[in-house]
């Protein structure tokens, strides 16, 4: 880890990490965590200015194992603030849309809309899913990753969030499954808001590739 990199956690702490876990690679940096990886093992390291970050994490990876969503937490450290958990082998939700075949993006389109389903009954709003480029990875299952930012809501967006960035958004995933699928924007926009009152159905009748004419 190089000094510059590993900016905003002190040296003795740092290096304490680095003893458990040496020759952990730097996978990124964010605003409240340091992401490092080692094997198959992700280790976020909750920066000095953010204390609880990795606590909150391993707190909702917790409760979010047992439905199947996120990655698997192995370990907390609440004194060295740093938390434990499965890496996922795969590629953003952005650079699987971009190769898929058609089947596949329905697939993985269902899983995606269904996983936010399961948040949204939770009550348990994740906030990123209008834009879930980095947050969505996609390889022999589908799995979300960071839940630092989740918190309780009586009304999580979840599944409406995701919708726009799939069906309406300006953006060349929504673009190709517009495409894929001969989606109309305003249909789009109607089934994101039946959802709340008529489920997930309408939804997922989107991406109905019987009607999409065979070349
Ligand atoms: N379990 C995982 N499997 C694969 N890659 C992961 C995993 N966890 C994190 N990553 C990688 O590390 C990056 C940062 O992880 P994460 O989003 O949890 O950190 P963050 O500090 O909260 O970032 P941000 O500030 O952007 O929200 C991810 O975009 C992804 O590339
Ligand atoms: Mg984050």
């Amino acid at each position: 880890m190089s000094k510059r990199r590993s900016k905003g956690l002190k040296e003795k702490r740092k290096s304490k990490i680095l003893r458990i876990f040496p020759s952990a690679e730097i996978f990124s940096v964010g605003r409240r965590s340091v992401v490092l990886k080692k094997g198959k093992l992700v280790i976020k390291v909750e920066k000095d200015a953010h204390p609880g970050t990795a606590a909150r994490e391993a707190k909702w990876l917790r409760e979010l194992n047992k439905e199947g969503i996120g990655p698997k937490l192995i370990s907390l450290s609440r004194k060295l603030g740093y938390v434990t958990y499965n890496y996922v082998d795969g590629v953003t939700l952005p650079e699987f849309v971009e190769r898929c075949s058609p089947t596949e993006l329905v697939r993985v389109l269902k899983l995606c809309l269904k996983k936010a389903r399961k948040l949204d009954l939770l009550g348990i709003s994740k906030e990123e899913m209008h834009r879930p480029v980095k947050h969505i990875w996609v390889g022999k299952d589908v799995k979300f990753i960071d839940f630092e930012r989740c918190h309780r809501s009586d009304k999580p967006k979840n599944v409406t969030q995701l919708c726009h960035f799939l069906f309406v958004g300006d953006n060349p995933c929504a673009k190709k499954v517009r495409d894929v699928f001969h989606i109309d924007k305003a249909d789009a926009l109607e089934a994101a808001k039946q959802y709340r009152t008529k489920g997930l159905e309408l939804v997922l009748s989107l991406l109905d590739l019987d009607h999409v004419p065979k070349c």
